[in-house]
Formats: C-alpha cells, structure tokens, sequence
C-alpha cells in the first residue's frame, strides 16, 4: 500500500485535468495569462486575503516575504526546529540569522518560547503550521505586534486548516504555501503562493517572481528571480481547488479512523490534541512511539509505506553549518514520529490493513522489543 497513490488521484479527476491542460495550451497560455490571475484570485477568496501571487515554490514564497518585511543580514528570524529545512533556508539566504525554537506536543511553535528568544535584532517569526494543523496564532500575534516583529506563515502544510474560523496564511504580514505534488493541493511539479493583504507585498512578490520586471512599463525594479507559478500548472490547480474542500473532509474522516482503530495501544501517542477552535487538515497523520525504526520495519515487510518526517535534526546535517540549538522535544520527535498513509485516496480499506498491521506489531513484538531495550 502506497503512502500516497499519484496515478488514482490523477484517474479520478482526468478529464478535468485533461481538459484544463489542452485548453490551454490550445490557447497558447504559457505564462502569465488569465488561469495565473484566476486561480490567484480563487486561492485569496479560499484563503479569506486579498492578495495571493503564484510562485513555483513554498521555499520561494518564504524567501520573497522575509525580503517584502525588510529581512536582511544582522537580523534574527525565530522559527521552529521541527520544520522542512527550506523554512531556515529560506532565511539563511537573505543573510539574517535562523533562531531555532522547540515545538509543542502538536508539533507547533511554542508561543512562550517564541517569546523567550526575542532579542533586539528580532526581525520576523515563521510559526510552521505543520501537519496541517495552524498554530495557537492568536498569542503569537499578541507577541509579535506588541515588539513590531513580522508574521510569516509558513502554511505549506495547511492550506485550509483554520484556527478560531480562520484559514492557515491569512494571519500574517503573509502566507506561504507549497503545491508540491503530494500536498493536499498538489501541482504537477514545484509551485507554491504567498498570500496577504498587504498590496506592497504582494507587488513585492508579483515583481521579484519575473526578475523584477514591472510587465505594464518594462521597468526592472529589483534584482529579482526566476520564481513564476507556471500557466498550465496555474489551471491544474484551479481544477484541484474547487475538490480541495471535500478532500479535507475526507481526510479527517481517515485520521478519525485511525485514531478510532489505534486508541489504547500503551506506548502510541496519537494526535490526541483537538480542540474546539482548531480545524485541521491533516496533510500528515502523525503517530509517536519509541519503538518508530522496528514499527516502521514491520510495516514495510507487510507491504505499508510509511514517512519519516523528518529522521534527524536539521543542525546534524553538518553542512548545513548552524548551531546546534538543543531542542529536546524536537530531537524526542525526530526519533520517534512515523507518519501513516494519508491522502484523498486511501481508503478505510486502507485504514484497517494499517491499523491490523500495527496492532499486531504491538501485540507480537512491543514485548520482546521492551525487553531488548530493557537488558
Ligand atoms: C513545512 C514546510 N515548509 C516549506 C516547504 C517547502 O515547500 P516547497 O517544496 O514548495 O518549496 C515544505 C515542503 O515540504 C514544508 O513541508
């Protein structure tokens, strides 16, 4: 059983995709046309923002609004350390400091020690919205407006997710999201957005994607990049957002499944973190246990593909040059979290084969495994 299945989500929808793509390349539309500026325009509505411009990637909508709130080198930028390792290159690249914080239980940014590593040089914060799963945004934002610091979203995971009724990139100076294929809204490569309400931001963004050119005068007003959502992936994805809503249905009704066919196994901590004011989207449905490398094993010889995200700390990568931070609970997370298949296309079929899987594997080995550990 696969993690996630590519070619039945494709079957499922072909003729929709199908149309939208000879469409329009019957029509020429190769870059910057009218399915870029539609789909913008539906994804802000989705969001409940302005503005939303198409990048080809959620590294280059972070990299494009750190530079939009005046992020550069002496500056510090506090994220999370239980994050995709573009959120910190995304701000190892504009030269200002990366300040790694840990997560909360839910795996999110912990607003007290976000608080705690403020320094004069703060300039912006990233929450990670991880999981699909928007962090606690109403403290944060307490925090960051009262000391002036930016709010970036990092929403790759969690378009659609909201919290107290809002939706995941409509919180801070700006949203950043990832169309990575095996996203909830996933292109047919790289592509990502920023979304916000802030109109310089949003030209910010318009104008860095294409080089800096101003397409109406011809005016380059930046050293800009090579950064734009292509047409034909713009009118994909348009196709995709109007099915976005009842995917997500969809995949809570897998993660109730789950929680429901796993609750009680002693040592499997399920995401056991509701809460009347969230409503989360699981991109992931993630379990911990310290028995993560042997479960993961025994579910790979029964045929289940499971992900680690992520196996190991980013500040281990050694190349990666940064300090190491001493997160407990994030490197508590990087040995323990496995995460289970999930997508608008598993089935409860699918959900009782894992579920059997790891009930056994709890039932048959966790004993010898506790002993071993034990000796
Ligand atoms: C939390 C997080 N941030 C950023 C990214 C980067 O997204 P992209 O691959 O679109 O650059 C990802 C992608 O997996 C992610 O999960």
């Amino acid at each position: 059983m696969p993690f996630i299945d590519p070619r039945e989500h494709y079957r499922r929808i072909k003729t929709e995709i199908d149309f939208a793509i000879t469409d329009t390349l019957s029509r020429g539309d190769l870059v910057l046309r009218q399915q870029l500026r539609d789909f913008e325009q539906h994804l802000a509505d989705f969001v409940g923002v302005k503005y939303a411009v198409g990048v080809n990637s959620c590294y280059h909508a972070l990299h494009f609004s750190l530079l939009a709130a005046g992020v550069g080198p002496g500056d510090e930028v506090i994220t999370v350390g239980h994050t995709f390792v573009a959120t910190v290159s995304a701000i190892v690249h504009t030269g200002a400091k990366p300040v790694l914080v840990d997560v909360r239980k839910d795996y999110n940014l912990d607003p007290d020690k976000f608080e705690g590593a403020i320094t004069p040089k703060t300039k912006a914060v990233i929450p990670v919205h991880l999981n699909g799963r928007v962090c606690e945004m109403d403290r944060i934002a307490d925090i960051a407006d009262s000391r002036g610091i930016a709010i970036i979203e990092d929403a790759a995971q969690a378009l659609g997710a909201t919290f107290k009724g809002n939706r995941a990139g409509s919180f801070g100076l700006s949203g950043c999201f990832s169309f990575y294929p095996f996203k909830s809204l996933g292109g047919l490569g790289d592509g990502g957005a920023v979304t916000t309400n802030d109109p310089k931001v949003a030209r910010f963004a318009t104008l860095v994607r294409f080089n800096g050119e101003d397409r109406q005068t011809g005016e380059f007003h930046h050293h800009g990049y090579t950064a734009l959502l292509d047409n034909v992936q713009a009118a994909v994805l348009d196709v995709k957002l109007r099915y976005l809503p009842k995917w997500i249905e969809h995949r809570r009704e897998i993660a109730r499944l789950y929680t429901k066919g796993l609750e009680g196994i002693e040592s499997l901590r399920l995401p056991h973190f509701l809460g009347e004011e969230y409503f989360d989207s699981y991109q992931n449905y993630v379990i911990r246990t310290e028995h993560r490398n042997a479960l993961r094993q025994y579910l790979k010889d029964q045929g289940v593909e499971t992900l680690v995200h992520w196996p190991k700390p980013m500040w281990e990568h050694k190349d990666l040059a940064l300090d190491n931070p001493g997160l407990l609970e994030t490197e508590n997370i990087c040995k323990e979290v496995i995460s289970l298949p999930m997508s608008a296309e598993t089935t409860s079929e699918h959900v009782e084969i894992t579920v059997g899987c790891i009930r056994e594997f709890f039932s048959s080995c966790a004993a010898t495994l506790r002993t071993a550990a034990a000796d």
